[in-house]
């Protein structure tokens, strides 16, 4: 396992937990975190024992406020045009993993652009969600203006993205910002009961159903019903579809087999 200074990680029972770890700043997103949530991503992505990665923030006041204001102060319009944020948000939407984030306190800016790269968003009470960009004169830029507005809707995402509002976990449930909201103390035990459903799961049906949703959103339908199929000719030849199928047939639990 490698040493982290901005992050807490653990691996438990299949789960790969990444705990954003400044609280003193809100958990901003600083150039040394975002450099260590590359590098927790890739190590969880070379292991085969991992099939789920958990974002969540250190403390209950905060998931993460952001990028940190203080360093994004000096960028300079050419520093936009390199891999950052954005790119790093990408490479964890198409990540063999299925994410999720669990957010309880302030989600803002590349702080709720990192949870709408998860796959899966769950939300306490006390979750906090916005895109506050233009109040510092700047615009979402860690995919803020493309994922909000496919996961809400293009008029509740200007909505959001234009005035700045920051809204609560309940209201976030309500406009499908997340999937479940929870109470502060159900948090984890959520987390950790959506994963274990996951984890139940061959992992290569796993990749290809997360996949085929992702590459298939944004493009026409007869291409995307293409990947479908072409994915689904390859699970057809797992030992994870004989295995399921005859778990099924036989009346008992699937054990799939496969990394
Ligand atoms: N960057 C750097 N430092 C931050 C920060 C950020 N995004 N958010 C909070 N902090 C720091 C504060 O400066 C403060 O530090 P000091 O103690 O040294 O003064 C400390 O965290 C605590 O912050 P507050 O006293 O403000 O705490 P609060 O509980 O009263 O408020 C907050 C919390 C609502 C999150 C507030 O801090 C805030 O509004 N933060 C900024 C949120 C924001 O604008 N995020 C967008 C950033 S831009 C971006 O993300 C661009 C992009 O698209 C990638």
């Amino acid at each position: 396992m490698k040493q982290y200074e901005a992050l807490s990680v653990e691996i438990k029972d299949g789960i790969f937990w990444i705990t954003l770890n400044r609280p003193e700043a809100r958990n901003a997103l600083d150039s040394t975190m975002l450099q260590e949530i590359d590098t927790a991503f890739a190590e969880a992505e070379e292991n085969d024992d991992v099939k789920v990665v958990i974002v969540q923030g250190a403390g209950s006041k905060s998931f993460a406020a952001g990028a940190d204001i203080k360093q994004l102060k000096s960028r300079k319009p050419l520093e936009a045009l390199i891999p950052g944020m954005q790119s790093l948000y990408t490479k964890i939407e198409n990540s063999k993993k299925v994410t999720i984030a669990a957010v309880s306190g302030y989600a803002l800016g590349g702080g709720c652009e990192l949870a709408l790269a998860c796959d899966i968003r769950i939300a306490t009470k006390n979750a906090k969600f916005g895109l506050p960009e233009l109040n510092l004169g700047i615009i979402p830029g860690a995919g803020g203006t493309q994922r909000l507005s496919r996961i809400i809707g293009k008029g509740r995402a200007l909505d959001m993205i234009l005035t700045g509002k920051i809204i609560a976990g309940e209201e976030a449930e309500r406009i499908g910002l997340v999937t479940y909201f929870v109470s502060e103390d159900e948090l984890i035990q959520k987390a950790e009961s959506v994963a274990s459903d996951i984890l139940k799961k061959g992992p290569v049906a796993i990749q290809l159903a997360k996949f085929a949703v992702h590459k298939g959103y944004d493009i026409d339908e007869g291409t995307a019903m293409w990947i479908e199929k072409l994915s689904q000719a390859v699970v057809f030849g797992t030992e994870d579809k004989e295995e399921g199928t005859s778990a099924f047939i036989e009346k008992r639990k699937a054990e799939f087999q496969s990394k």
